[in-house]
């Protein structure tokens, strides 16, 4: 396919097109328009709408804490671990900054050295038997980095503006296809309902709902993108926070290499928010339909836009993926799902309809008949606790709200004390 000359038109078409993107860099993406379809679908909302929905979020506490000076807020809304790091993790990081001030410690080759470890290592701790090489893993600064790369890599869309304008009365943006996931779907659209696409954007365990997709939901997604020539974009983030038998990678669905690319990193299961480390798994067998090697190009994009995770920070992973280091997080995501067992006893005690919360740190809240803006101000005005309303996620979470488990354990016994006060006399909600 004439690449270039595909892209071109588009470059003229776009409204955004003047908006700082270098003309070399646009025509190295624009080589990979192989199969261009236009069409963008959505499952995992949180990514769209989260400038607004923090903002929002953010300027009510700010408002609330300066009506309310005396009060303690207690935030369950936010997706940001709590917990210290082990020490012996920024030990390790706090040692490597050390030897940066010797020649060999600050070597090229021994950065190089360290990627490669943590590629083998991620390859065999996190993949296991799942046939994942080491050079099918990019190493980078995390998921929603990645997520933006590969935004531009595959597609241009949101930034070319491809997704269409955003539509503030429906909070979608044009082009994208929403998939709905509710309780009536089990949490998992009906795929024989939903039109091709270029891109599905999956995220299991969901960020806000809390659901994780069984092993059937997945093989009929990679089926469906088979079926249709579509790439999957996984986010596993919270794959390490799976209780049952649900799958942690995509890749444990026969055929997935195929069709997948899946992105996860240390920031919820280590706590590296702020460290910023994580990777992206491209499979050899990943191929445009010309043949071409998806791998390739990635590394290419990846490599014009990247320059590599930080190495003290990939110190600190390795730390992670050591057996003590493998202990410790597990040790601290078993907390978080304490705080997320009580979150969900409480509401349930209360008499609502409580989803998730099994296999994702995130508790989804049923008030049917009700805005999440104004639960979220009920909650805030009442017993000064944060959560997050649903409808910041997209349309398909109005009604609902998110409540995070990834604060301290005395915070969340105390929240939760205070649901008890706010609704024990509302029992009949549902
Ligand atoms: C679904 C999902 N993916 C990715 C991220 C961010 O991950 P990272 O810190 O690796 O960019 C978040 C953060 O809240 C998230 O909820």
């Amino acid at each position: 396919m004439a690449d270039i000359c595909h892209g071109q038109p588009l470059i003229r078409k776009s409204k955004r097109y003047h908006l700082g993107l270098n003309p070399f860099l646009q025509l190295c993406l624009l080589k990979n328009f192989r199969d261009p379809k236009n069409i963008m679908i959505l499952i995992c909302a949180s990514w769209t709408t989260n400038l607004e929905r923090v903002f929002l979020v953010e300027r009510r506490m700010a408002e609330h804490k300066m009506k309310h000076p005396e009060e303690r807020i207690i935030s369950l809304g936010v997706s940001e671990t709590s917990k210290p790091l082990p020490e012996f993790i920024t030990s390790a990081m706090a040692m490597k900054s050390l030897t940066l001030s010797t020649l060999d410690g600050n070597s090229v080759y021994g950065a190089r050295r360290v990627e490669e470890q943590l590629r083998a290592e991620i390859a065999s701790k996190i993949y296991g038997d799942l046939g994942i090489e080491n050079d099918d893993i990019f190493i980078s600064d995390g998921t929603l980095c990645d997520i933006s790369r590969l935004q531009a890599y595959v597609d241009l869309g949101v930034i070319m503006g491809q997704s269409g304008e955003f539509q503030s009365d429906l909070k979608k943006f044009k082009n994208i296809k929403y998939m709905k996931c509710t309780p009536e779907n089990d949490f998992f659209a009906d795929l024989s309902t939903i039109s091709p696409a270029d891109l599905i954007f999956y995220c299991s365990p969901n960020n806000p709902t809390g659901a994780a997709a069984t092993k059937e939901q997945l093989m009929g997604l990679v089926q469906f993108a088979k079926d249709n020539g579509s790439i999957i974009i996984h986010d596993a983030t919270y794959s390490m926070y799976i209780s049952d038998d649900s799958p942690r990678s995509i890749f444990e669905i026969p055929g997935a290499k195929e069709v997948a690319i899946e992105t996860s990193s240390f920031s919820k299961t280590a706590g590296f928010s702020r460290i910023r480390l994580g990777w992206t798994v491209v499979p050899k067998e990943l191929l445009y339909s010309d043949g071409f090697p998806i791998a390739k190009d990635f590394k290419r994009i990846s490599n014009t836009c990247f320059s590599g995770a930080s190495i003290i920070a990939q110190v600190g992973g390795l730390a992670c993926l050591s057996p003590k280091g493998w202990k410790a997080t597990q040790d601290i995501i078993q907390s978080y799902k304490n705080n997320t067992k009580l979150i969900v006893d409480t509401f349930n005690s209360l008499g609502f309809k409580v989803y998730g919360g099994k296999n994702a740190p995130f508790v989804w809240v049923q008030f049917p008949g009700r805005s999440s803006w104004d639960v979220f101000d009920e909650i805030l005005e009442k017993i000064h606790v944060s959560v997050t309303p649903g409808s910041g996620f997209g349309p398909t979470g109005e009604g609902f709200i998110r409540v995070a488990a990834l604060n301290q354990e005395a915070d969340v016994l105390e929240a939760c004390e205070r649901f008890k006060q706010l609704f024990k006399s509302t029992r009949a909600y549902n």
